[in-house]
């Protein structure tokens, strides 16, 4: 199936991963799903709320979205019931410009990560979005990856070198960003208390 319309073009797309527990409980974090002809696949790793509910209802649905703010959010934050509506009573964000629900198969299991192949069975479009590439977005995203890792790493220089990185990300947001790139931008320091 060609997801392109939807927004997954070859590559990896970075996505915000909806999923349900056992006692349907709604959860949001940024995922990368990697399109490979029309093949799709994602790499979770061990310990995330996600994988605890992919593994259990073997269900995602990956949220498109170029909002900055609900990024940064959806990575470190828990967000209420209210960001969320349901399809078949799946959990997706009412905000996504797209989404899309797979079906998740384990193909492989290393020491730190389950690899999945993900098959679509529901696609909806809400808008399609025309944006130009902006850096401080860009920006927005590369400093969410290293701050998610930030917290986990135990290293004092290796954290050292994260933080001079995600300042240069932050001038990179200051200069090309908008509002909110800049708000996403200032809600990541708050959490990472830089
Ligand atoms: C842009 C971005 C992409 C990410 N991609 C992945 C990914 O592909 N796989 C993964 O396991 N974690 C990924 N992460 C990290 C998770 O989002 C992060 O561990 C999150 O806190 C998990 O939240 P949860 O416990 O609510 O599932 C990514 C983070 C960011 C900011």
């Amino acid at each position: 199936m060609d997801l392109k319309e939807a927004g997954l073009c070859e590559g990896i797309s970075e996505v915000i991963a909806t999923t349900r527990s056992a006692s349907r409980v709604p959860n949001a974090a940024p995922i990368g799903i990697l399109t490979r002809e029309d093949n799709f696949f994602v790499k979770l790793y061990k310990g995330s709320q996600t994988i605890s509910n992919v593994l259990l209802k073997k269900e995602l649905a990956a949220n498109v979205t170029d909002d900055a703010v609900l990024f940064v959010n959806a990575a470190f934050a828990t967000l209420s019931a209210n960001y969320f509506s349901l399809f078949h009573s799946f959990p997706v964000l009412k905000e996504a410009n797209s989404w899309i629900i797979f079906k998740c198969n384990v193909i492989e299991e290393r020491r730190e990560s389950f690899l999945f192949q993900l098959t679509p069975i529901a696609v909806e479009i809400n808008r399609q979005v025309m944006r130009a590439i902006n850096r401080g977005l860009n920006a927005v995203v590369e400093a969410a990856i290293l701050a998610t890792r930030y917290g986990i790493i135990e290293d004092e220089r290796e954290k050292a070198e994260m933080k001079e990185m995600i300042e240069r990300y932050a001038a990179i947001v200051e200069k090309c960003g908008g509002r909110r790139e800049k708000e996403a931008m200032s809600v990541l320091y708050d959490i990472m208390l830089l």
